[in-house]
């Protein structure tokens, strides 16, 4: 199941998942006449979410009953106003950025996390990014976006020690810089290489490699 799936990196996952023979749970917020994600073929089950909305978080998955999950994918996230500096942050929005890039993925797991227990695989992928990595944070900036990944980090670490007794393994992933709306037309990699790669990222985790954050090409990457 993956969120945000219908553009940009959560579309490329429906598309690679379902050629590879997945069934694929895609969810996006306005899922009549979802353009591309329509024209994708496979065995692909399309439903309206909302991450925002913890009545359609909550309805969704009571109507998924017993369905397993094997992999859940939070890829739905916005970048929020971009040109400020940090003297003149704008509070309301940053909250707005903190709602769907913090509180969404954790209300979608904790919603979903019965499904994922059920199933063979049993994985939480969150799509985060180096610019939350605090560490890597030498030259500041962007303090919206970059403090509401290095929050999601922060919860999805916690969150897969809490499910690790369900072996529930849980990991974030930065997809590289990716020509998507929110990457841009000068991104370095094509949302196929990307996914391409984080999908053998989500392949080799364990639940003894949980709560780690890595890249898109396998490396592990400093919190
Ligand atoms: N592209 C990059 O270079 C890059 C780098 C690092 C991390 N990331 C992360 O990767 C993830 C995907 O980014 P992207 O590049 O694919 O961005 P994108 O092309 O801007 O797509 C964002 C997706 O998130 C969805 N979304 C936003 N708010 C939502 C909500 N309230 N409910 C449901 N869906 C919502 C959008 O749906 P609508 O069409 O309905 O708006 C869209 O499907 C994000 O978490 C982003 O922070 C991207």
């Amino acid at each position: 199941m993956i969120t945000g799936s219908n553009r940009g990196i959560g579309l490329e996952f429906v598309r690679q998942y379902a050629a590879s023979g997945w069934k694929v749970i895609a969810t996006c917020r306005t899922p009549i006449g979802v353009g591309e994600l329509a024209t994708i073929a496979g065995d692909i089950e399309v439903h309206g979410l909302d991450v925002s909305d913890p009545y359609q978080i909550n309805h969704l998955a009571k109507d998924l009953g017993d369905t397993p999950l094997d992999v859940l994918i939070n890829s739905a996230g916005i970048f929020g106003p971009k040109g400020y500096t940090t003297a003149d942050i704008d509070y309301q929005e940053w909250m707005k950025v903190i709602d769907i890039n913090v509180f969404s993925p954790l209300k979608v797991s904790l919603a979903f996390a019965d499904h994922v227990a059920r199933s063979e695989h049993k994985k939480i992928i969150t799509i985060s990014s180096m610019m939350g990595s605090i560490g890597a944070n030498t030259g500041g900036g962007d303090t919206i976006y970059r403090s509401s990944k290095s929050a999601v980090n922060s919860v999805m670490r916690g969150f897969a020690a809490e499910v690790k007794g369900r072996h529930i393994a849980v990991r974030v992933l930065h997809p590289g810089w990716v020509r998507t709306d929110m990457g841009g037309a000068s991104a370095d990699l094509s949302a196929e290489e990307s996914v391409r790669g984080m999908r053998a990222v989500i392949d080799s985790l364990e639940l003894s490699s949980s709560g780690t954050f890595y890249n898109y090409n396998g490396t592990e990457l400093p919190w």
